[in-house]
């Protein structure tokens, strides 16, 4: 085994927790390759003989490794007369033409930096993930940069992001620290991008990008995903298909300002720059301190954006989600059931109809909290967390007794990062609020934030959390909202106003640290005024994240679809509630698809629909680790057709669920077509049967039959939809 073949070797297997210094290579040969390889991919980078770090290669990996220094040769594009237009982290103000990965003011005023490959090491972590370190220098300066690729084999997932340090005589000011700077090859490249608002998330554009620089970015401070979140796809010669085609995925692991330039250049080529926004935010750095980068994650498939999105979902749930592959509640939530309207009395009925629907936790919403200005609409007490004594004035810890005696748990919202005008906090700590010392308060739902780069408001927030639990031990369960995005941002704590973004998102990711140091397991779900912070930078401390305020049932076959790309149906949480005109099978059917809870008046229920709810949530107890935990494929767009269908399989291929649902409604429309399913074994045989069935009714599809697998994915399976039958579940399984 020559050193590259060792090399290799590592990256493939890992199997021994090593670090490979590869120092000598680098001096043994002018150029030195560095192969990061996972199951079907390679992302190859070249420290050149004059040192200079290039991506040579990005894509599905080659049978021979010997053959990736040959790939460049192959392309005859113009010239790169920068001799650093695929570097793989671009420095700014030597030789580079186009957009930077990294810009800095060194201690004596100087604004150039070139970077120079120094070593690199790689660490096999275990059998499935390596680290790779790769050490770069500027030769005119005490300048140092760290990459670092953290690769996932089966996942085909890199995470990457730097560390930035020096020991100048002075400070260096930080212009742009990008996590990542990829570079890709292919004639034509299509992006697919979401933006969306209040209960509109994620809506997807697609379009071919065109030469220049398109962004991607917020400016929200918090709440940061509300018009634009950080995921998108690139789909690379032709836009890709569910099924087929190239396509990288990419998402920041950040809930701050984000910042991505997808950089068409002169010469053809795609340049991914992403990181933190940089906006308002040059950051100083001292002689010996060292700056991190959130990581920047990235999958790639070449069997399209199923594949993907496959392989991005198991890296989440064995990687990043809290407890992902663990188990969930589902819930009961009072929040449409009675707003900010409700009594000890209240939830004492509504505490007996959550045993009453068979679910496992019932959760307090908003509205429990503030007395000398009582939190009775969305104008008052954020930021006095105790309990209102006029509403619970036996406090939270007897409605926990009182769940505990109904056989249930209990859970409660907070929203600990904000403050209302109107609050004792904010007459208490008025340098604790973010906002500007001589200009006008702006609002946003009529609150601001508490300013969490201060470490005594870090303290403070975390002893609202820390206090409920130990007030109370058996509450099982944290609502985190974030309703508001930063205006006027400004601290009185910091003395450098332009750390406040970044110092901001560190200072949360402090607190939740602390939390999940003391409270490990607790579900905690992640909700910013619906989908405002969903992100892998926050959801390594939450266990699931709520999509969206809207959750019409239609709506959400659509939203839910798109997030499915990016997240596994284990973290999102679908609530029935009363939004949309669709029956409670429909809309119960939906939020099936994910992690299952209820936000409606049991007690109105007609006797049917809670027999029919009941019933639900018994079939959803038994094929919910299949949801939660199986491989999901996406059957039939609802964007192309008036059918939605969705595929969830369990690892061996045995049993599985499809959700169908007709998505237009216009005369005659019907599934005419069998649907194709996918994911099984063509060797199998299977048989399906409905389940979710309205009490009284009959299924048309006959459960006794059986069929193979290979006739299943190639001729399909009809579902039977019609305008009086708009959502069906089938339930499928191995007979032998
Ligand atoms: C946000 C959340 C809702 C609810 C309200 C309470 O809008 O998204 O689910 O908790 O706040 O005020």
């Amino acid at each position: 085994m020559n050193r590259l073949h060792q090399l290799t070797y590592y990256f493939n297997h890992g199997a021994v927790a090593i670090a490979v210094s590869l120092f000598t290579l680098a001096t043994v040969n002018a150029q030195t390759i560095i192969p990061i390889e996972t199951a079907h991919n390679a992302l190859v980078l070249q420290a050149d003989a004059k040192k200079d770090l290039k991506t040579i290669f990005f894509g599905k990996k080659l049978a021979n490794k010997e053959e990736y220094s040959q790939v460049s040769g192959q392309y005859k594009q113009t010239d790169d007369y920068s001799e650093q237009l695929n570097a793989a982290y671009t420095p700014s103000g030597s030789r580079n033409l186009v957009e930077p990965a990294i810009s800095v003011t060194h201690a004596d005023g100087n604004n150039s930096l070139d970077l120079s490959y120094v070593d690199h090491t790689v660490t096999a972590i275990d059998n499935n993930v390596n680290l790779l370190k790769i050490r770069l220098k500027d030769p005119a300066y005490n300048f140092e940069v760290t990459l670092f690729y953290k690769s996932f084999y089966k996942q085909d997932v890199i995470e990457q992001w730097t560390e930035i340090k020096h020991s100048e005589k002075g400070i260096v000011t930080l212009n742009k620290y990008a996590s990542a700077n990829l570079h890709l090859k292919s004639p034509h490249f299509w992006l697919n991008q979401y933006h969306g608002d209040w209960a509109k998330e994620m809506q997807p554009e697609q379009s071919e990008l065109t030469h220049g620089i398109k962004t991607l970015d917020s400016k929200l401070g918090t709440r940061a995903n509300l018009f634009q979140p950080s995921v998108f796809m690139i789909s690379l010669d032709k836009p890709g298909e569910e099924n087929e085609g190239n396509v990288l995925y990419g998402a920041l692991e950040w809930s701050g300002n984000f910042k991505i330039d997808l950089e068409l250049d002169y010469q053809n080529n795609l340049r991914i720059i992403a990181g933190m926004n940089n906006y308002a935010s040059p950051y100083s750095l001292k002689p010996g301190e060292l700056f991190t980068t959130p990581a920047f994650l990235y999958t790639f498939s070449n069997q399209g954006k199923g594949d993907a999105s496959r392989k991005l979902q198991n890296w989440a749930r064995n990687y990043k989600i809290l407890d992902g592959k663990g188990s969930r509640l589902t819930l009961l939530n009072n929040w449409e059931a009675t707003y900010f309207d409700f009594n000890e009395q209240k939830l004492a009925d509504l505490l007996k109809d959550t045993k009453k629907l068979g679910v496992d936790l019932f959760l307090l919403d908003d509205g429990w909290f503030g007395n000398k200005y009582p939190r009775n609409d969305d104008h008052a007490a954020l930021g006095d967390w105790q309990e209102n004594k006029k509403k619970l004035p036996n406090g939270i810890s007897s409605l926990v007794k009182e769940a505990d005696n109904v056989g249930t748990k209990f859970g409660i919202w907070i929203e600990p990062e904000m403050v209302s005008p109107k609050s004792e906090l904010y007459e208490k700590h008025p340098d604790w609020v973010v906002k500007q010392p001589n200009r006008p308060e702006h609002y946003f739902r009529n609150q601001l934030e508490l300013d969490l780069s201060n470490p005594k408001v870090q303290d403070f927030v975390f002893s609202v959390v820390d206090g409920l639990f130990t007030k109370n031990p058996k509450l099982a369960y944290i609502k985190w909202d974030c309703n508001a995005v930063i205006y006027n941002a400004y601290s009185a704590h910091l003395k450098n106003q332009s750390h406040f973004y970044i110092d901001y998102v560190r200072g949360l990711y402090t607190v939740l640290q602390r939390i999940r140091a003391k409270y490990p397991t607790i579900p905690m779900m992640l909700c910013s005024g619906g989908g405002g912070r969903v992100d892998y930078g926050a959801l390594q401390y939450f266990t699931e994240f709520w999509p969206s305020d809207n959750t019409d049932p239609l709506e959400r076959i659509f939203m839910q679809w798109e997030y499915s790309y990016f997240y596994p149906a284990v973290s999102s949480s679908n609530h029935v509630t009363d939004w949309g005109k669709q029956s409670i099978k429909f809309r119960t059917d939906v939020a099936m698809m994910g992690k299952l809870g209820f936000d409606i008046v049991v007690s109105k229920l007609p006797e049917k629909e809670l027999q029919f709810c009941q019933e639900a949530i018994k079939n959803y107890n038994d094929v919910k680790a299949i949801i939660w935990q199986g491989d999901q494929y996406r059957l039939a767009d609802p964007r192309s057709g008036s059918v939605a269908s969705m595929l969830y399989v369990n690892e061996e291929k045995t049993e599985g669920v499809i959700f169908n649902y007709q998505v237009n409604y216009r005369y005659g429309e019907s599934s005419k077509y069998p649907v194709k399913l996918n994911g099984l074994d063509a060797n199998k045989k299977y048989q399906i049967k409905e389940i979710n069935l309205f009490p009284g009714t009959k299924s048309p599809i006959d459960g006794s039959k059986t069929y193979t697998g290979d006739f299943l994915m190639n001729i399909g399976f009809n579902p039977i939809l019609n305008t009086d039958r708009t959502s069906v579940v089938l339930k499928f399984e191995e007979v032998k």
